[in-house]
């Protein structure tokens, strides 16, 4: 089931790894799930502290709990607005094809076979604006590390309403926080295309800042 993760190049992986949202049930062997995890604790922390937790989630049972919880911000955030998102022409909103697959995940989120909550331990009593630095580029070496074994990922975070209630259900230490929730699974529809971004030429600065209004 999963691809030959040495058969793709580094930069081919960083141009081709998108948030995929309609995942598999399929199961994700237990060495490949480790070998991910080796690969993003590999990032950088700010002084190698690593004050971080990975939860792996499979209890069919927490991720519907969870789940429902995730939907509740889903709906909030989102789904509240369907029409108006849908029928929307701005450029800088989100795109109809973006609502349908997160509407597909947030109605099926606990069918990915398994979850990754990235943890920072100290982080719920930090105010550093900078704090998240500190582990998601690690998060993004997971999800490329999944690319690599053909699995797909998307970094959410709508659970994030009921931080106190995961916290419990995780068994978290009071001063951590979630700082993801990161489905896993083997994409069912969709590719591994390149992700759609604004020009380099708009979002490039030389030098320094300047007002391109
Ligand atoms: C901080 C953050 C929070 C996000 N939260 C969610 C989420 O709760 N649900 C979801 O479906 N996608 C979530 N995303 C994924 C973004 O929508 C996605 O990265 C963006 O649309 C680009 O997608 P693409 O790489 O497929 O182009 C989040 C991404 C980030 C960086």
């Amino acid at each position: 089931m999963s691809s030959d993760p040495n058969s793709l190049s580094l930069l081919e992986g960083l141009h081709s790894t998108p948030a995929r949202r309609y995942l598999s049930p399929d199961p994700i062997p237990e060495d490949v799930i480790r070998a991910i995890l080796d690969a993003a604790v590999r990032g950088p922390s700010g002084g190698n502290t690593q004050r971080w937790a990975w939860i792996v989630v499979r209890d069919p049972e927490v991720k519907r709990q969870i789940a429902e919880w995730y939907r509740e911000g889903w709906e909030t955030s989102y789904g509240s607005r369907r029409e108006q998102i849908l029928n929307s022409d701005d450029p800088g909103g989100m795109s109809a094809a973006t609502f349908r697959a997160a509407d597909h995940l947030a109605g099926h989120l606990e069918e990915a076979p398994v979850w990754i909550f990235p943890v920072l331990i100290g982080a719920a009593r930090s105010s550093n604006p900078r704090l998240g630095s500190s582990i998601y580029g690690a998060v993004q070496q997971l999800m490329l590390a999944a690319r690599a074994y053909g699995i797909g990922s998307t970094l959410t975070t709508l659970h994030a309403g009921h931080e106190d209630d995961v916290r419990k259900l995780l068994n978290l230490p009071a001063d951590a926080l979630t700082m993801a929730l990161i489905p896993l699974g083997y994409p069912a529809r969709g590719r591994w295309a390149q992700p759609k971004r604004r020009p380099l030429d708009e979002v490039v600065f030389q030098e320094r800042y300047e007002d391109r209004g």
